[in-house]
C-alpha cells in the first residue's frame, strides 16, 4: 500500500438521520446530517416514514457533502455505507445509493457494521486535537438503539462483555418522557427539567441483572405505574413535580449505567472508559462520568456530540480502516437489520 491519501465517501441511513461524510485517511473533511421531525408526533420513529424521507434527503445530502469537502469526485478511493443493524427500509435506500455510486464511478465498495462505527468514532480527526483512547479500551455504546460494553483490542477485535436484554438506555430516556406528557425523543427534556430537580425526591428500582448486562424495561413499568397511582389522586401531580420526576429518573437511569461500568472495569481491568452514542449527551451521564472517573482512575472520552449521535463520519473511520487492510464488497451485498457487532 503506498501513502498516497485515501478519499472516502461514506453514507449512513440506518434509523432515521441520512448522513454523508467525506473524509481523508481519518481526517473529516465534511459531514452533513439531515434528521427527520415527521417522527415527533407518533412517540418514537415510524419506519415506514424513515424510508421515505431517505429517499427524499440521500441526494441533496451527498451533493452537500461532496460540496463542502471541496474535493473532485475522481479523488474518491472508495464508498462506505451502513449494512446493519437498523431499520431494514431505512438501510436499503443507503445500501442501494452506495451500490450505484460505487457502480457508477466504477470505485470500491465497503460495508460498515453501525456499531463498530460507534465505537471507532473516536478516532475521526477533525481540526480541533483531542485525546484518543489506546488499545484496549472499554467502548460504552448508549443510545437509543443501543446499549453495550465492548472490550476493544484493535479496529477488529472487538468483545461484546454487556449488553441490554430489553430496551435501549435511550428508550428508557424516551418511554420515560412519553409518560410524563413530552414528544418524542423526550431524553433531552428529561435532561433538561432535571437540572433544576432533586435526584432523591423519588426511588425508583435498579434491576437486578447479573454480570454486565441491562435491563430497562422493569424502570418503565414503575414509573408508569407510580405515575398513574399519583395522578388518581392528583391530576395535577407531573405538573406540579415535573423536575424532581425528571431529576429522580435521570438519576436512576445513570446510576444503572455507572454501576455497570464500575463492574466492567473490576472484570477486564481496563481502566480506559470511551463512551459514544446520543445518550452520552446526557448531562448527568457526563458529569457521573467524570466524576466516578475520576475518583476511580480511570480514563475517560467522549467524543464532541455530532460524533455521538448517528453520523457518516464514524461510518467513514470504519470505512478507511478496512479500506487499508483491503477488505472491499460484492455488488450483490444487501442490506442486513440484525447485524451483530
Ligand atoms: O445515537 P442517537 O442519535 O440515535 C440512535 O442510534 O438511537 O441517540 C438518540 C437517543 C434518543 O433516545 C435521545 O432521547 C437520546 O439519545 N438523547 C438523550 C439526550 N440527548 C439525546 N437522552 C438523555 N439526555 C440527553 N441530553
Ligand atoms: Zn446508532
Amino acid at each position: 500500500m503506498n501513502n498516497k491519501p485515501v478519499y472516502l465517501l461514506a453514507i449512513e441511513s440506518s434509523c432515521d438521520d441520512t448522513s454523508c461524510a467525506v473524509m481523508c485517511d481519518r481526517r473529516k473533511l465534511s459531514l452533513t446530517t439531515a434528521g427527520q421531525s415527521v417522527h415527533q408526533a407518533y412517540g418514537g420513529v415510524v419506519p415506514e416514514l424513515a424510508s421515505r424521507a431517505h429517499q427524499q434527503h440521500i441526494v441533496p445530502v451527498v451533493h452537500q457533502a461532496i460540496a463542502q469537502a471541496n474535493i473532485d469526485k475522481k479523488d474518491l478511493s472508495a464508498i462506505a455505507f451502513t449494512r446493519g443493524p437498523g431499520l431494514l427500509g431505512s438501510l436499503l435506500v443507503g445500501t442501494s445509493f452506495a451500490k450505484s455510486l460505487a457502480l457508477g464511478w466504477n470505485i470500491p465498495l465497503i460495508e460498515v457494521n453501525h456499531l463498530q462505527g460507534h465505537v471507532l468514532a473516536h478516532f475521526i480527526e477533525d481540526q480541533t486535537p483531542r485525546e484518543i483512547p489506546e488499545f484496549p479500551f472499554l467502548a460504552v455504546t448508549i443510545s437509543g438503539g443501543h446499549t453495550q460494553i465492548i472490550e476493544v483490542h484493535s479496529p477488529f477485535d472487538f468483545k461484546v462483555i454487556g449488553q441490554t436484554l430489553d430496551d435501549a438506555i435511550g428508550e428508557a430516556f424516551d418511554k420515560s418522557a412519553k409518560i410524563l406528557g413530552f414528544d418524542y425523543p423526550g431524553g433531552p427534556l428529561i435532561d433538561h427539567w432535571a437540572q433544576s430537580g432533586n435526584p432523591y425526591a423519588y426511588n425508583f428500582p435498579i434491576p437486578k441483572v447479573s454480570g454486565l448486562d441491562f435491563s430497562f424495561s422493569g424502570l418503565k413499568t414503575s414509573i408508569l405505574y407510580f405515575i398513574k397511582e399519583q395522578t388518581t389522586k392528583n391530576q395535577y401531580f407531573i405538573d406540579q413535580h415535573r423536575a424532581d420526576l425528571c431529576a429522580s429518573i435521570q438519576h436512576t437511569i445513570v446510576s444503572i449505567l455507572i454501576k455497570k461500568i464500575h463492574a466492567a472495569v473490576a472484570q477486564t481491568g481496563i481502566t480506559q472508559v470511551a463512551i459514544g452514542g446520543g445518550v452520552s449527551a446526557n448531562s448527568g451521564v457526563r458529569n457521573a462520568l467524570k466524576n466516578e472517573g475520576s475518583a476511580a482512575g480511570w480514563t475517560t472520552y467522549i467524543p464532541p456530540f455530532e460524533y455521538c449521535t448517528d453520523n457518516a463520519a464514524m461510518i467513514g473511520i470504519v470505512g478507511y480502516f478496512k479500506y487499508l487492510e483491503g477488505q472491499f464488497s460484492a455488488q450483490n451485498i444487501s442490506a442486513q437489520a440484525r447485524y451483530p457487532i
